[in-house]
């Protein structure tokens, strides 16, 4: 018997004016689009902003429904549409903004496991790590160099 240890690692910055500044506009883009998310039941708005290698920026709000389970987070929503409309594009870099009617979110808000399994299988995909930042609505905004850090131990397409 033998114990593993996965160690994540994440770069914390202290405000959004500490990020280069690409990824700055990106998660303002990724604030802008999370003020128009239809998010009625929750009160909780999510955007998300991603940068692909073909220079084009897609964006997606949380989407809910009166079913819940019919709605989707963001993140999907933006990887989703990168997939149908720029399926040879890899995505580089997305930004992750939310926010709550109900209190202010300052702490980071990471993606939900199954935006991080959706992620995942762009990554795998394209072969390329996606830098992934996420913030609240003010404060810390932390970065992971690749969706594997959110993720140890991800179930991948070769187990099939
Ligand atoms: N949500 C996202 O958009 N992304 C996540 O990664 C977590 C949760 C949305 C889904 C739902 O509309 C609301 O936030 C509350 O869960």
């Amino acid at each position: 018997m033998e114990n593993i240890s996965i160690i994540s690692t994440f770069t914390a910055f202290n405000s959004v004016n500490e990020l280069p500044e690409d990824v700055k506009m990106l998660m303002q883009q990724a604030v802008e689009i999370r003020k128009k998310s239809y998010a009625p039941y929750s009160k909780f708005h999510v955007g998300a902003a991603l940068l692909l290698d073909n220079g084009e920026i897609v964006l997606g709000s949380n989407q809910e429904n009166a079913a819940y389970p019919s709605g989707l987070c963001a993140e999907r929503v933006a990887v989703f549409y990168a997939g149908a409309t720029y399926p040879e594009a890899n995505i580089l870099k997305i930004a992750i903004s939310a926010a709550s009617e109900e209190k202010k979110v300052e702490e980071p808000i990471p993606p939900c496991g199954a935006c991080r399994q959706s992620i995942a299988e762009y990554e795998m995909k394209q072969d390329i790590p996606i830098e992934i930042y996420f913030m609240g609505e003010a404060g810390k905004v932390y970065k992971s160099d690749s969706l594997k850090n959110l993720l140890p131990l991800v179930f991948e397409n070769k187990y099939l």
